[in-house]
C-alpha cells in the first residue's frame, strides 16, 4: 500500500550492475569526471572549471519514486524514477521491504563533517573556482546539503602546530583571550561561504582538544594531563569561561552556535604519553565540571540556548559515561546530548554501549561526533578511489541510525594526498582529497556514500519501520527508512 501513496523516494546503494537504458541526465546535474587508480579505484576530479553536480531533490509524483544509485562498477549517485508495481510478489521476487510508519523511531539531526585547521588549509590551497565547487559539493544543493558542521576550538592534530586561545600563563581573567589566524583567515570565511551557499540552517558545533598547558597537570598541549585542582575551584571555572569566550568571540563573526561538547575525547587525556592535544576528564570529572562550572557559566551567558553534548569520545563507555552524568541531576539539567566516535566500534558492539544508553535516557540524544579511517596502525592513510570505504561509512552510518542514533558528523572536509597536514603525522583518509600542486581535488566513494544520507534525509526526518519480507530473513543487504518533514519516505539499501 506504501507504493500508491504520494511523496516516495527511494534509492539503492547496489554492487551489481544492471544493464539497462542509460536515463537522460537532468538539467543542470553534471557527471562524474573519472580518474581510475586501479581497476574499481574510481574518484571523481574537480578543478577550477568543472565539478559533477546534483539537482535539488524534487520529490516525485504519486505513484512513481526517484532512485539514486552509486556502485563499485562507477555509478556516483546516479538518478533514474520508476513506478510502484502493485503487485510486489511477481514470481522470483527475492526480497520484499514494507515500510511501516506506525513504527516511529529516534528524529535526525543531520549529516556533515568537520573543518579543522587542515581541512581549510587544503581547501583554500585551490585557486577560487575549485574552492567554490569543493564547497557547494558539501552545502549547496547542488551538492551533499551538508547540514552539520564541527569546529574544532583552538587546535588539534590537524593543525600545524599546537595553540590554544590564552597561552600567557595564568591569565585567570583571560584578559589575553584572542581568536588566531587559523580562526580569522582560514575556519571563519569558510564558515561563511558554506552558510552562504547553504539552503538548509546549517548547525555548527565546537569541541575543545586541549585547554592552555598553564592550566594542566601536566603543564603541555599533550600527554597525561587534567585540569589542575578540582570542579568549582579557579582552574575549572576559567576553563569554563574560555568556552563562553570562544562562542562570544565567534558572534563577533556572526557565527553562532548550535552545540559545544564537553571535551574532545576525554579519555584520551588520561593515557601516558598520548602523542596529541588532549585534556583528560573521567566520568566522575566531567559530571563536576558541567554540574559545577560549564553548566552554569553557559547558562548565566548569552549563550544559554547552545546545546551541551557530553563524551564525545569511543561508545565503548558507554553506558557507564552517561549514567555517571546523568544520573547526577545538578549536572543532567545542563545536557542535551551524548557523542560517539567509531575508532573502537570493534570492541564496542553497539546492542553493549548505544542501545542500553538509549534506553535508560530516551531523552537525551546520540550523535556520531567523529568518524575517519586510516586513524588505526593496521590502515593505510589515503587510498584513492576505495570503494570498501565508502562502504565502511555506510555500513556505520545504518548501524547507528537502525539504534537510535540521530546523525553522523565526518571528519576532517578535505585532507591532501598524504591524509595531512598534521603537526603530529596522524594522517588519515578523507572523503575530499586535495592536489594543491594541480589545481585540483578527488571526490572519494567515501564522499557519495555521506550522500547517499545527507542529501536525503534532512533534519527534522524521523526513522520509521522497514520490515524484509520473511523469506528473506537471511539478506546480507542493510537498510534504514525515515519520514522526511515534507511526507517523503527515504529508503536506504546498502549492499555489501
Ligand atoms: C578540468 O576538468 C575538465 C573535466 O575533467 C577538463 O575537461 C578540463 O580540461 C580541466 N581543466 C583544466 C584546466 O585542467
Ligand atoms: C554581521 O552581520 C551584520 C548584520 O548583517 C553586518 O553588518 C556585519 O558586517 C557582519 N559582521 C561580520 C564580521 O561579518
Ligand atoms: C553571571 O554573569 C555575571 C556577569 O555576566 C556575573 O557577574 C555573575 O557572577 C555570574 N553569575 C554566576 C552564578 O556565575
Amino acid at each position: 500500500m506504501w507504493a500508491q501513496r504520494a511523496g516516495v523516494l527511494g534509492w539503492l546503494l547496489l554492487l551489481q550492475v544492471v544493464p539497462r537504458a542509460h536515463l537522460p541526465v537532468p538539467a543542470g546535474a553534471r557527471p562524474c569526471s573519472p580518474k581510475y587508480f586501479g581497476r574499481d579505484s574510481m574518484v571523481c576530479v574537480c578543478n577550477a572549471t568543472y565539478c559533477d553536480t546534483l539537482d535539488p531533490v524534487v520529490l516525485p509524483a504519486p505513484g512513481t519514486y526517484v532512485k539514486y544509485e552509486s556502485s563499485k562498477a562507477g555509478k556516483r549517485l546516479e538518478r533514474s524514477e520508476g513506478s510502484f508495481q502493485r503487485s510486489l510478489r511477481a514470481p522470483g521476487t527475492y526480497l520484499v521491504l514494507t515500510v511501516d510508519t506506525t513504527q516511529r523511531y529516534q528524529k535526525v539531526k543531520g549529516f556533515g563533517g568537520s573543518v579543522t585547521d587542515s581541512a581549510a588549509i587544503n581547501i583554500l590551497s585551490l585557486p577560487e573556482k575549485a574552492q567554490d565547487h569543493l564547497l557547494h559539493s558539501y552545502f549547496s544543493e547542488e551538492g551533499l546539503e551538508y547540514n552539520l558542521v564541527r569546529i574544532p576550538m583552538a587546535s588539534c592534530d590537524f593543525s600545524l602546530h599546537a595553540y590554544t586561545y590564552d597561552d600567557v600563563p595564568y591569565d585567570y581573567e583571560l584578559t589575553h583571550f584572542s581568536l588566531q589566524d587559523e580562526d580569522t583567515k582560514l575556519k571563519i570565511p569558510i564558515l561563511h561561504r558554506a552558510l552562504a551557499m547553504a539552503k538548509r540552517r546549517l548547525s555548527l558545533y565546537a569541541s575543545p582538544w586541549t585547554s592552555p598547558a598553564w592550566m594542566k597537570t601536566s603543564e603541555s598541549f599533550i600527554g597525561k594531563g587534567t585540569l589542575k585542582g578540582q570542579a568549582g575551584d579557579k582552574y575549572h571555572k576559567t576553563w569554563a569561561n574560555y568556552f563562553v569566550r570562544f562562542l562570544d568571540e565567534y558572534a563577533k563573526h556572526n557565527l553562532t552556535f548550535w552545540a559545544v561538547t564537553a571535551e574532545n575525547e576525554p579519555s584520551a587525556g588520561l593515557i601516558n604519553n598520548y602523542p596529541f592535544q588532549c585534556l583528560g576528564f573521567t566520568a566522575e570529572q566531567q559530571r563536576d565540571f558541567i554540574a559545577r562550572d560549564l553548566g552554569p557559566a553557559l547558562a548565566n551567558s548569552s549563550h544559554r540556548d547552545v546545546q551541551l553534548i557530553i563524551l564525545d569520545d569511543n561508545r565503548l563507555h558507554l553506558p557507564h559515561w552517561a549514567k555517571v552524568v546523568l544520573e547526577d541531576e545538578q549536572a543532567a539539567r545542563y545536557v542535551h546530548g551524548i557523542g560517539i566516535h567509531w575508532y573502537l566500534d570493534f570492541i564496542g558492539p553497539i546492542q553493549d554501549t548505544v542501545v542500553p544508553t538509549h534506553e535508560l535516557f530516551p531523552d537525551y540524544f546520540i550523535l556520531a561526533t567523529e568518524a575517519c579511517i586510516g586513524a588505526h596502525f593496521w590502515e593505510r592513510d589515503v587510498i584513492l578511489g576505495c570503494w570498501e570505504r565508502g562502504n565502511q561509512y555506510s555500513h556505520s552510518i545504518l548501524t547507528n541510525l537502525n539504534h537510535f542514533v540521530a546523525g553522523w558528523t565526518d571528519w576532517n572536509l578535505a585532507l591532501d594526498l598524504e591524509g595531512g597536514p598534521n603537526w603530529v603525522k596522524n594522517y588519515v583518509d578523507s572523503p575530499v582529497i586535495v592536489d594543491s600542486s594541480e589545481g585540483i581535488f578527488y571526490k572519494q566513494p567515501m564522499f557519495y556514500h555521506m550522500g547517499h544520507f545527507s542529501k536525503f534525509i534532512p533534519e527534522g526526518s524521523q526513522r520509521v519501520g522497514l520490515v524484509a519480507s520473511k523469506e528473506s530473513k537471511k539478506t546480507d543487504l542493510e537498510y534504514s527508512a525515515f519520514v522526511r518533514p515534507d511526507g517523503a519516505v527515504v529508503v536506504v539499501v546498502l549492499n555489501r
